[in-house]
Formats: C-alpha cells, structure tokens, sequence
C-alpha cells in the first residue's frame, strides 16, 4: 500500500465518523464566523501563545480557511516557513488564496494522524478547533510530538459543549436541536482530558487558558449569533428535529433579544505544551 493511499483511506474513514463535512458551503460559513471579532481575538491569544520569532518553521494542523495561518505567515516572515494541513480540499483552496502572496507558506490535504513531515522538522506547530473531529486522540497527538523538534512547543485550543450556555424559554425544543448538533463533532469534552493526554504523548504541559465567547447581546457579527445560524442549518434531518423546528429554535433568540433575553457564552480552551530536549 502506498502513502498516499494510506493517506485517502484514513481520510475517507474521518469523513464517515465525523458527520460535518467542510465542504465548499460549511467553509465559508466558518470562514465568516472565524472573521467576527471574537475569533479575531481568540486568534490573538493563540498567537500570542506560540510567541513566534522570524524564521521559524510553524505548522497548522487542521488549517482551515488559512486565516491563523496567514497571521503566522506575517510573524515568521520569509526566512521563516508555514505548513498547513487539512482533510478538506475546499477548506486548502481558501487557505491557498488567502495566503498567495506569502511564498513561505505551503497547504496540504494530510490527515492529522499522519502528518507528512519527517521527525523533529518544526519549532511549533498549532491545531486550532480541531481535534474535537478526530477520533484517534493518542494517534493525533504521538504525529504532533513527533514531527516537532526537541524544545518545539504546541499550542491546542479545542471547545469543551459542556461549557455552552444558551438561554431559551423552550428547554425541551433546546434540547433536541443541542442533541442533533453533538453529532458534528467525535468528542465533546476533549480540553477536559487533554492535559493527560499530552502528557502520555511526551509533552510538558506549559499553560492552559480559557477562552470564553460571550455574547449577551443577539447582534450580527457576533460568534454567538453565527453559531446559532450553524447549528440551526446543522440540525434538520438530525435527531428527529425539522428544518420548521429549526427555524423555530433560530427565531427564538431574535424574540429574546428584543426582550433583552439573550445569553450565549461558550468555553474554548488553551493549551501551550512543549517537546522535551533530548538528553
Ligand atoms: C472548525 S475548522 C478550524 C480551522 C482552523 N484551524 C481555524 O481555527 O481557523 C476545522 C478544520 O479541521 C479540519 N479537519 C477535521 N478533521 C481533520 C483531520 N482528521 N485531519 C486534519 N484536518 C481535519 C477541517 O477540514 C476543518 O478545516
């Protein structure tokens, strides 16, 4: 069997446990959710967390519309390199466009459990809403540890659903639609686990923050408000709910806004871990 053909098959396995599929239209629903300033900020700390110097050679892992990707770009500069890694070609050819003028930088379809890098090839490496999609934690992790170089740190940010607080004032309707979009990701709750499973993997774990996005207020251009559009689009056909019922949930939160009602806030968390020097 050859690489490549290793690669296609474990991609098409993602594809079939993981029931979102980043095609060209759930792409740029999350490109435009991941340009409103709360993820501009979120994006912020992350990068603040890898504290990038020129000519470091970064590697995003899961990276998406390119954006996070773009912004290491600028903080490596050209003597410096970033490589991107994605299952999802629609996802590639955003990063590719955003990213066109900036020479230094290069994407691929690759899969997070197999990384297409030698060992100890990058000085930092970023997987940013990812691995919540990818069933093989362990396997996930041993590729990052392994393709960084001894003293190369990585920084994680991933949601815990258990941190999401909506208010509504049809708890049972809540219910079924949040049950219908747990089926999105493979896990859950990963941040609440991940400081073991970084250790198993070899890494020190550094730091660890939380990154709530909160916003009280039902207003455009908020993540609150275009995450509630997602999962709104994400639900029918799934645990019994109707695109009416859908809709319905959706129209729920203009209703409160209006009254002064609404509430979203929902927790992503931070992890900064570092390869061990070799003695
Ligand atoms: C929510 S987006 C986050 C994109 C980007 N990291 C960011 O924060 O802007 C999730 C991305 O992970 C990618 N992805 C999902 N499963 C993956 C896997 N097993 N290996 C590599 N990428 C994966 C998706 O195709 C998608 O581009």
């Amino acid at each position: 069997m050859t690489q490549d053909t290793v690669k296609v098959d474990s991609i098409v396995a993602a594809k079939q446990v993981g029931a979102i599929q980043f095609d060209d239209e759930i792409s740029r629903k999350v490109e435009a959710l991941y340009l409103t300033p709360d993820v501009v900020a979120q994006r912020e700390r992350v990068l603040q967390a890898l504290a990038l110097t020129t000519g470091e050679q970064v590697l995003d892992i899961g990276s998406g519309p390119g954006l996070l990707a773009y912004d290491m770009a600028e903080a490596v500069g050209p003597k410096g390199h970033v490589s991107g890694i994605d299952v999802s070609h629609s996802m590639l050819a955003m990063a590719k466009k955003r990213c066109c003028d900036q020479a230094w930088t290069d994407f691929r379809i690759a899969e997070a459990t197999q990384l297409p890098y030698p060992d100890d090839n990058f000085d930092a490496a970023v997987s940013t809403q990812v691995y919540e999609y990818v069933r093989d934690i362990p396997a996930a992790l041993a590729e990052l540890h392994r393709v960084l170089r001894p003293g190369g740190r990585a920084v994680i940010l991933d949601t815990d659903y258990g941190s999401l607080v909506i208010h509504t004032e049809d708890g049972p309707r809540m219910q079924r639609v949040l049950s219908a979009w747990d089926q999105h990701f493979v896990h859950a709750n990963l941040p609440r686990l991940l400081s073991r499973q970084l250790r198993e993997a070899g890494f020190m774990v550094r730091h660890r923050a939380a990154i709530p996005m909160f916003n009280p207020e039902f207003e455009d251009n908020t993540y609150g408000k275009g995450m509630l559009a997602m999962m709104a689009s994400f639900a029918p056909g799934r645990n019994g709910v109707s695109q009416s019922e859908a809709a319905a949930w959706f129209a729920e939160f203009e209703t409160l806004g209006a009254e002064g009602k609404f509430f979203f806030s929902l927790n992503r968390y931070l992890f900064v871990a570092e390869k061990k020097e070799k003695r």
